[in-house]
């Protein structure tokens, strides 16, 4: 194939050379899966101002996000079994994001650990958390991120219970991932996904196997991941959780204005307008359509960021001028993994880099400290 162009190239690359599952597992969202298009679709509805003979000379996308240098407003989502895409895919995802100069986010239930995304690092990475049942378990992990120097907490709100999602029940996809005969065939027609998948032991939650009380193996890991996540979280715990991580702290999954100032009540240093990349509550709005109105109720107090639905640079373009300080991409950097290991995730982000770029000079600005509202030409 032709070197990849767009986010879209490397999903399509993805999906010849990831497992049926593994893929589908990204690509996915519950039920009818109306928010999950939703998230991409409403971008679309923005059009964006021309501006003609303005000088283009020396632009820039460097910017901060929650006071921390990004060379261009976008840091890469967590997401879970990220190993599987590509063996060691957490590992390489963060080297791609570092070498780049955005922050990388390493989820809860990530392949790789905290203590390998470190041990392959220079810079600070973020660390998502879920909170567990297990409330001792929970603080481990968040002094195993001190320990590792991440420099922000994203906690997530909006998984207390697992949105369901068809084509995961459908191709008997659990957590941890077992080897049925019909996966052990989806795997064999993809042989370089597994020759990589051969030379790895990171093959199951790694910041979760020997961490958590009695989950020595593949079986009490998954007793634990079917029984851990918190249904009974509440904003009290996101005072606990503050006090016990002591450093800036993001919370990730606001769809709402009022759960918008409730977090900035809280003490929060940013939140991630999101609906879980369409994965859990089927029906909510999209992202983009809700980020005006968060924008708004937040007032500045905080940072405001987002994710869901961002394909290109003008998508991240189009978040920052209605407000938002950063995007965080999913989907865009898991294809390019599948795709093409660190080399895709580089290549996704040089993607998004460039339509950025080219498209706030056509827009008439030179630095994305000044693009707002007035490069916006219509919002339906
Ligand atoms: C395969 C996959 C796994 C995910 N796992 C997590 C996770 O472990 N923790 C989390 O907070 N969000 C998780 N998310 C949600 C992402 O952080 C993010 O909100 C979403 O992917 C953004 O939408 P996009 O994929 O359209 O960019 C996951 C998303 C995907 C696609």
């Amino acid at each position: 194939m032709a070197t990849p162009l767009t986010i879209a190239d490397l999903k399509k690359m993805a999906q010849r050379r990831v497992p049926k599952m593994f893929f589908d597992y990204a690509d996915s969202g519950a039920w009818t899966e109306s928010t999950y298009a939703a998230n991409e679709g409403d971008f679309r509805d923005i059009k964006l101002r021309q501006r003609v003979l303005v000088d283009m000379t020396n632009r820039t996308l460097e910017t901060t996000m929650i006071g921390q240098k990004v060379s261009m407003p976008v840091a890469l989502a967590p997401t879970g079994m990220t190993g599987m895409q590509h063996a060691d895919g957490e590992m390489l995802a963060a080297r791609a994001a570092e070498e780049f100069g955005v922050p990388f986010t390493l989820s809860t239930m990530s392949i790789c650990s905290i203590e390998d995304v470190a041990s392959v690092t220079t810079k600070p990475f973020w660390f998502q958390l879920y909170v567990m049942r297990d409330r001792d378990f929970v603080v481990n992990l968040i002094n195993r991120a001190k320990a590792a120097g991440c420099s922000a907490l994203v906690l997530t709100a909006d998984l207390q219970i697992l949105g369901q999602r068809h084509k995961d029940l459908r191709n008997g996809l659990s957590a941890p991932p077992k080897f049925t005969p019909k996966h052990i065939w989806q795997m064999a027609t993809r042989p370089l996904w597994c020759m990589d998948m051969l030379k790895t032991k990171r093959r199951s939650f790694g910041n979760i196997l020997g961490h958590a009380k009695g989950v020595t193996d593949l079986s009490s890991i998954s007793k634990f991941t079917h029984e851990q996540f918190d249904p009974e979280l509440s904003w009290k715990d996101v005072a606990w959780i503050k006090e016990q991580w002591g450093g800036p702290l993001i919370i990730k999954g606001i769809l709402d204005v009022e759960d918008a100032k409730q977090a900035v009540d809280t003490g929060a240093d940013a939140i991630v307008v999101s609906n879980h990349g369409g994965r859990q509550l089927d029906g909510a709005p999209s992202s983009i359509s809700m980020l005006p109105r968060i924008v708004d109720a937040v007032a500045g107090r905080i940072e405001v960021h987002i994710d869901g639905g961002i394909r290109s640079g003008q998508d991240v373009l189009k978040a920052v001028a209605l407000g938002a300080r950063g995007a965080y991409i999913g989907r865009p950097f898991l294809y390019g993994l599948g795709a093409m290991g660190k080399d895709g995730v580089t290549l996704a982000l040089e993607i998004i880099r460039k339509e950025m770029d080219i498209t706030m000079a056509l827009c008439g600005k030179r630095d994305i400290k000044d693009v707002d509202s007035s490069i916006i030409a219509s919002r339906q």
